[in-house]
């Protein structure tokens, strides 16, 4: 197999005023007095933040993301954004089909699908959202969804360049709770079966798989070396640069902070 370079994205959802652009202040001073080449960073700031985001990590290696997209590239659509708007305003990624959309928003996977489209059209990643919800979870369901939500959510033509697929229990998210290493492991060897299936071994082999779900800094270790995990998708953890660079440095190769 191919060796895969991690991402780790901070993902701040409905959190961060101008005052927040300070901690990524932070985190590019860090960041360029101890670069950390063997993962990438990504930071998804609200939309009401990227142009200035991008202001900050100009010509850093600090890549910047968003959140959500609409599927199409403009129109009569009230408070949405479109993927081109995004990459105006300097992303290069966005997450589509967090369970927070899916489930405040009623996003099924086709909508995430037609997303992710919208994402590629516009030049940029999509970061692919899917995960159980505690009930399926408790009635043994967690492999089907995953499956289906892959068939559904992940275009064919998706691409290990331009896709990331980011497995995140949903009662994993904000609890503290985490999966045991050893189902983690075998998730997303699922994960990355099913992504073989659909694209293909050579895309399904080259496609990031992130784990997301109250990862934290003391947790992060153990759960970046299971294999099949190229990284995190990181919520509360990356609201704060100290907390966030905590994370990052599992990947430092002198285990330096
Ligand atoms: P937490 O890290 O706060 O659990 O959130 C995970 C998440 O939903 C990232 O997208």
């Amino acid at each position: 197999m191919t060796a895969i370079r991690p991402l780790v994205a901070g993902n701040w959802k409905m959190n961060g005023t101008s005052s927040a652009l300070g901690e990524l202040v932070a985190l590019r001073d860090r960041l360029e007095k101890a670069p950390l080449p063997e993962v990438e960073v990504m930071v998804c700031p609200p939309a009401t933040l990227l142009s200035r985001a991008a202001s900050v990590l100009a010509e850093t290696a600090i890549a910047l993301g968003a959140q959500d997209c609409h599927p199409l590239p403009c129109g009569a659509h009230t408070g949405d954004i479109s993927a081109e708007m995004l990459a105006d305003a300097g992303a290069t990624a966005v997450i589509v089909g967090h369970s927070e959309r899916r489930i405040d928003h009623g996003e099924t996977s086709e909508t995430v699908n037609a997303k992710a489209r919208a994402a590629y059209r516009a030049g940029l990643t999509a970061i692919v959202c899917i995960g159980e919800t505690e009930e399926q979870h408790r009635d043994g369901e967690t492999v089907d969804v995953l499956t289906s939500q892959i068939q559904g959510s992940v275009p064919e033509d998706a691409q290990g360049s331009n896709t990331v697929l980011a497995y995140e229990p949903v009662w994993a998210i904000g609890s503290g709770l985490t999966p045991t290493p050893e189902d983690v492991a075998r998730l997303h060897g699922v994960i990355r079966e099913t992504l073989g299936q659909v694209l293909g071994p050579d895309q399904g082999g080259a496609t990031r798989i992130l784990y997301g779900g109250s990862v934290k800094p003391s947790n992060a270790a153990e759960l970046m070396s299971i294999p099949n995990v190229n990284g995190a998708l990181v919520g509360g953890a990356s609201l704060k640069a100290s907390d966030f660079c905590e994370i990052l440095a599992v990947y430092r190769s002198d285990s330096a902070t």
